[in-house]
């Protein structure tokens, strides 16, 4: 895990209330997987100084890695974040040259099988975020992909414009506003059976949903996906990410945010 005031590159709205933002400081993707995520302070400061920083808000925001590129020679990340409150909306205002303490890479990311050929993704809402990333690593490695989008209405889908052609996507909208209406976890158990490995990331309600449906179809194939838990600071030292799965108490910074959907619901 490394430190670094990274310097915002772009920042951008993509979509509905949802932005990216593009920084530098490659040492926090360093050895990163898709899935791995970062703590950011959303904090204004006037120096570079950590001790001077203020602390209110006191608390980092976890973030996925979104994507990762190279310009120049120079590995740059970026973050994709819904706007929901404070922390968000003061990043969504950054403006380029600004500087954001963060530190990462943390956790545990995907783990894909070098011999898997098919691999099915199911993003819920803004859990699309480290998701595209997974989607571009598997397409260069020559892997089948085949990537489910679902949101409420149109204005929550990830512009598919942006993904690899080689992506096979299908889009589901609750409000029927965008591709077929319905829920992503109805897609996501018609193509199960035929995937090689699963993987998921979005809200809670999504997660049982789809737990629920396998124990129906009394399908036991594991499907990796991302918990989302408050985070105090990212690094196991807080303890306030602690959540009980079927192993026991887990810490979701250091155990996660990777987990079999089989041990948490
Ligand atoms: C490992 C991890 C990766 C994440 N990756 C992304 C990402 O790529 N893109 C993205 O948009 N969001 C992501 N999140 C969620 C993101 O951290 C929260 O949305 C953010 O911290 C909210 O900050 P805020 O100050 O804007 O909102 P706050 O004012 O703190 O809260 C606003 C609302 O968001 C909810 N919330 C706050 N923090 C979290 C949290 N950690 N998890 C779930 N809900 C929360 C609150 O319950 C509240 O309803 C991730 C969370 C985790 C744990
Ligand atoms: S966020 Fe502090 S222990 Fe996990």
């Amino acid at each position: 895990m490394k430190t670094a005031f990274a310097r915002v590159i772009e920042n951008e709205k993509l979509y509905g209330d949802t932005y990216v933002t593009w920084f530098d400081a490659p040492q926090i993707a360093q050895g990163a997987v898709p899935g791995h995520f970062l703590m950011l302070r959303t904090t204004e400061h006037v120096t570079e100084d950590v001790a001077t920083l203020p602390d209110d808000p006191l608390l980092p925001r976890p973030m996925s890695i979104h994507r990762i590129r190279e310009r120049s020679g120079q590995l740059e990340w970026s973050i994709l974040y819904d706007v929901v409150g404070r922390g968000t909306a003061w990043l969504a205002s950054r403006r380029p040259g600004d500087r954001v303490l963060c530190w990462g890479p943390l956790g545990k990311g995907y783990s894909v099988r070098a011999t898997s050929q098919q691999l099915l993704l199911v993003a819920g809402g803004i859990g699309v975020a480290p998701l595209v990333w997974l989607a571009e690593e598997a397409v260069r490695d020559g892997q089948s992909v085949t990537l489910v989008l679902g949101g409420r209405t149109s204005s929550q889908i990830f512009p598919t414009q942006q993904l690899p052609a080689e992506v096979e996507v299908i889009v589901t909208t609750e409000d029927g506003s965008l591709g077929q209406q319905g829920l992503a976890t109805d897609t996501f158990m018609e193509h199960l059976e035929w995937c090689d490995q699963a993987f998921a990331c979005g809200p809670n309600a999504m997660f049982r949903a789809m737990a629920g449906a396998m124990r129906n179809a009394k399908h036991r194939r594991p499907v990796q996906i991302l918990l989302e838990e408050r985070m105090g600071c990212g690094t196991a030292i807080c303890y306030g990410c602690a959540v009980e799965t079927r192993k026991g108490m887990k810490l979701v910074c250091k155990d996660g945010p990777r987990f079999d959907l089989r041990d948490v619901y």
